[in-house]
Order: C-alpha cells, then structure tokens, then sequence
C-alpha cells in the first residue's frame, strides 16, 4: 500500500465509522409552508373570497348567473374549496367543478373578470407577487371543468 492510498482508505474508514457523509443533514428541515399558510390563512382566504364573491357577483359582466343565489353559502363554500386547494387544512365536499357549474354556459371573459376581482383581492389583503401567481396556476387548470358547462 502506497501512503496515498493508506491515507484514502484511513479517510474512509473514518467517515463510514462516524456515519458522516458529504450531504447528510445535520439539523432537520423544516417543511416548507404551505400556499395556504403563505395567503395567510384562514381569515385571510375568507376575507379574499368574501370580496371577489362580492364584486363579482355584482358587476354587470359577470352578474348574470349569481340570480337567486346564496351569497353567504356560495362564499363558506369557494372558502373551504380555495383552502383545500392551496395545501389548507379544509376538507372540501361540494360539488364537483363541472357540476357546480353546469348549464350556465361560463365564458372566458366572465372567468377573466372573475381572476382580475381575485388578485385586486389578494393584493388588497398584502399577498405577494408569488403567491398571487401560484393561485392564480391552481385556477387557471379548473378552467377547463368550469368553463362552457
Ligand atoms: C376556476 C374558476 C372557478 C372556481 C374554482 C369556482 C368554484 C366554485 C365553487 C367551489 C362553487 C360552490 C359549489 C358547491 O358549493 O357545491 C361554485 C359555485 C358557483 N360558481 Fe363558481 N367557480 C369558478 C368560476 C366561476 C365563474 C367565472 C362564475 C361566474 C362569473 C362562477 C359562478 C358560480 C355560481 C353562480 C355558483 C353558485 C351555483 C349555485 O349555488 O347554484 N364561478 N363555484
């Protein structure tokens, strides 16, 4: 045995006996938060749906298919559904998108206005750039099952 390879084979005796490698962490991570807590919470995602609901449910564009309907329910509703969907801790058991929205013929435009009262909301309520945009992703995949129902 060469002295550098007695010194290669002393060095990895000492890291396989002391359980010491390259990339092994030494304080656990914590894990990172979640969108959810990141919109600040729960009071922070009723009052967001409070307002969007609110504006959207009122404005001339978009009014048109909120007739008769409960406001209050409608808003505890997309509250539990928006909190399941950012990582919350809420169980979500309405109707499916597709069948909560069915035969009312949603266009792009009335889904636009919708998005654009979501992010005044959002940024009304302090959330950043980021998280505006990561909810506005989790959206824009249920376009599909909302829309031309
Ligand atoms: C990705 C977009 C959307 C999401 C995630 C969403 C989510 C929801 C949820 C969770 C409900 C409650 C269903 C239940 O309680 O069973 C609901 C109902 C409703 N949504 Fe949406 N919605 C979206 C887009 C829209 C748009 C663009 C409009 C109109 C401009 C709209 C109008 C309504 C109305 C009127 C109801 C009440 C239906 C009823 O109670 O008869 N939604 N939506």
């Amino acid at each position: 045995m060469t002295l550098r390879t007695g010194i290669t084979a002393a060095m990895f005796t000492f890291y396989a006996l002391s359980g010491v490698t390259a990339c092994a962490p030494t304080v656990p991570l914590a894990p990172a938060p979640s969108l959810f807590e990141r919109l600040g919470g729960m009071a922070n995602v009723r009052a967001v749906v409070d307002d969007f609901v609110s504006q959207v449910s009122a404005d001339p564009r978009s009014k048109r298919t909120f007739d008769g309907v409960n406001l209050s329910r409608l808003k505890a509703s997309v509250t539990t559904h928006l909190c399941s969907l950012s990582g919350g801790p809420c169980k979500y058991e309405g109707d499916s998108m597709a069948l909560a929205h069915r035969g009312m013929a949603l266009t792009p435009e009335e889904l636009n206005v919708m998005g654009d009262y979501v992010d005044r909301a959002l940024i009304r309520r302090g959330v950043a750039r980021t998280e505006r945009d990561e909810l506005k992703a989790i959206l824009d995949r249920l376009a599909g099952e909302v829309l031309n129902k």
